[in-house]
């Protein structure tokens, strides 16, 4: 019997993943973000929600994930759309195609509820990052993305 082993498996996430997730970002990080996955988690994997979240296993072991979540209506748009909150890939599996496979999966599961736009923003430090979202088929998005620091007077005003 042939034994394939290095298999990519692409599957949903579970809340049973939490720690997976935690360990695995704390790699990724340097920084165990208990309170933003528990939140995020329980945001992805509401039972009524649409679940586009995914978990990657090689030979039977959590190797990756990503949280993705779909919009409706939101920032005026008609059309729905998914946002990509998280990806990371455990250091031991990397550049093994296993983001790859968890992006195309997300893809193909976009398609199927006719979700047409997929967006993701990328922290100005970690290139790497961009590059595999390069790599992806991702480009820069035609439209502003805007901060402000609610505490900061407006530009011109004077303290008076
Ligand atoms: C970025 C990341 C998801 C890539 O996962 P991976 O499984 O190693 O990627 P793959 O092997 O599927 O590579 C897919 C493609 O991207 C390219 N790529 C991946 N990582 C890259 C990098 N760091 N630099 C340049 N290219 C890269 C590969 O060369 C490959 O290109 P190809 O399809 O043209 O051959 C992974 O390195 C990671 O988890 N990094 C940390 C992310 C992180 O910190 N997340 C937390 C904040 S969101």
């Amino acid at each position: 019997m042939e034994t394939r082993t290095g298999e990519v498996i692409v599957r949903g996430l579970r809340p049973e993943d939490f720690e997976e997730v935690v360990n695995l970002d704390a790699k990724n990080t340097g920084r165990r973000r208990e309170e933003f996955f528990r939140l995020k988690l329980q945001q992805n994997l509401q039972e009524t929600g649409i679940k586009v979240s995914l978990a990657a296993e090689v030979d039977g072991l959590f190797a990756g994930f990503l949280l993705a979540r779909v919009y409706y209506g939101e920032f005026g748009a008609i059309e729905p759309a998914a946002v990509l909150d998280t990806i990371g890939v455990h250091p031991d599996y990397r550049g093994r195609g296993v983001g790859a496979a968890l992006i195309d999966q997300l893809q193909t599961n976009l398609r199927g509820l006719n979700v047409r736009s997929l967006r993701t923003e990328v922290a100005w430090e970690t290139p790497g990052l961009l590059t595999f979202f390069q790599h992806m088929g991702f480009r820069p998005a035609p439209r502003f993305c805007l901060d402000l620091d609610p505490s900061s007077p407006r530009p011109g005003e004077r303290d008076s």
